[in-house]
């Protein structure tokens, strides 16, 4: 018996020594100290062996268990590190290679003519109020000084929702009534920007959806002069100091008296192009003093309080510094134009 345990102690160790990896470990184990292997068998059957053999089996049996235990954990430990090694060196990352460029977006050219109006506006103190896009059309016609059957709602093609008195505004003048009522008594100077919709035809001029910003300023002592000084400031920053600017009669039912903001156009210097179709000069805004009706509709009393609002095209205006000559590039995603701003 003592001879077949040195047996067993020599093969398993010999039998360890060719085990490659750590689930030929794990056979190993079974099949030398599992509970069916022949070591376990003898350690079982120690009980029923003559007495006086019995110390020398059972001391012996347990001697080749702990060395061929201790000889599985040494070889355990050995084979995993050469996994680890193994698994390190196949996984190995060149920390020094140059990283894969990642593609940079960029600012959309409607954005950044944005900022730059915010810019523009923010020195001379008017803050950005954000009015919503879906409104009703008591907001933008009705408090506008346009009841139902106006005739110059037909200014405005309107989407209309299918619920009943809400539609998508055609212009930011609406959050014109919305600041008001949140400033009332208080002066105001805001800009209002925002996407408009009409359902107009697409051209190279005037897309369904386009922005604007809209300007309003209320107090005590507003005028004419304060419209005046405002656009010309946004005409010599935007533009630079060498435009020229003019205000044009018109006609808005919200405002009275109503005006066109131009300048002098930037292609042909004011001689007459193409672009500005021979006059030479390109409309910026519509403007004009707010009208009374309008800032009765806001909570301001019209005898005390007077005011000034304007609303341009931030596209146009790129179009205009930017030289674009179709408004359809700029939300048709065509990178070859992002790109270029
Ligand atoms: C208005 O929408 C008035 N609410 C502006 C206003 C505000 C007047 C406050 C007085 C006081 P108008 O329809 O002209 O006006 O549009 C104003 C500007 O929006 C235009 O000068 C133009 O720059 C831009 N715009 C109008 N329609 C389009 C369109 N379809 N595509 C692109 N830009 C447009």
């Amino acid at each position: 018996m003592l001879k077949q345990l040195d047996e067993i102690q020599e093969q398993a160790l010999a039998a360890l020594e060719g085990v490659p990896d750590l689930s030929e470990l794990d056979a190993w184990r079974i099949r030398y100290l599992g509970k069916k292997s022949a070591l376990n068998q003898i350690l079982r059957d120690v009980g029923r062996l003559p007495r006086e053999e019995r110390p020398a089996v059972g001391r012996r049996g347990n001697e080749v268990k702990l060395a061929l235990e201790a000889a599985y954990q040494a070889r355990k430990q050995t084979l995993e590190q050469g996994e680890l090694a193994a698994l390190l060196e196949k996984d190995r990352i060149d920390v020094t290679l140059p990283g894969r460029p990642v593609p940079l977006g960029r600012i959309h050219i409607t954005t950044k003519t944005l900022r730059q109006i915010y810019a523009i506006f923010a020195q001379m103190g008017f803050q950005v109020y954000t009015a919503r896009d879906v409104e009703l059309d008591l907001y933008n016609f009705e408090l506008l000084n346009m009841p139902p059957g106006h005739p110059a709602r037909d200014m405005w093609d309107t989407f209309y929702t299918t619920r009943e008195g809400v539609l998508l505004r055609t212009h930011t003048s609406p959050g014109q009534i919305r600041a008001m009522r949140d400033y009332c008594p208080e002066p105001i100077r805001v800009i209002l920007p925002g996407k408009c919709y009409r359902y107009e035809q697409v051209t190279a001029r005037s897309e369904f959806m386009f922005y604007q910003v809209e300007g309003l300023a209320v107090g005590k002592r507003i005028t004419m002069t304060d419209l005046k000084g405002v656009m010309a400031e946004f005409v010599r920053q935007m533009f630079g100091a060498d435009r020229q600017m003019r205000f044009r009669a018109s006609y808005f039912p919200f405002t009275e008296p109503s005006v066109e903001v131009d300048v002098d156009c930037i292609i042909c210097q004011g001689a007459g192009c193409r672009v500005c179709k021979h006059t030479g000069w390109l409309e910026i805004a519509g403007a004009g003093m707010v009208h009374p009706l309008v800032l009765q509709n806001g909570g301001y009393d019209p005898t005390i309080y007077s005011g000034f609002a304007f609303g341009m095209g931030p596209e146009r205006i790129a179009m205009l510094k930017y030289g674009i000559d179709d408004i359809r590039y700029f939300y048709s995603n065509d990178l070859r134009f992002l790109e270029q701003f």
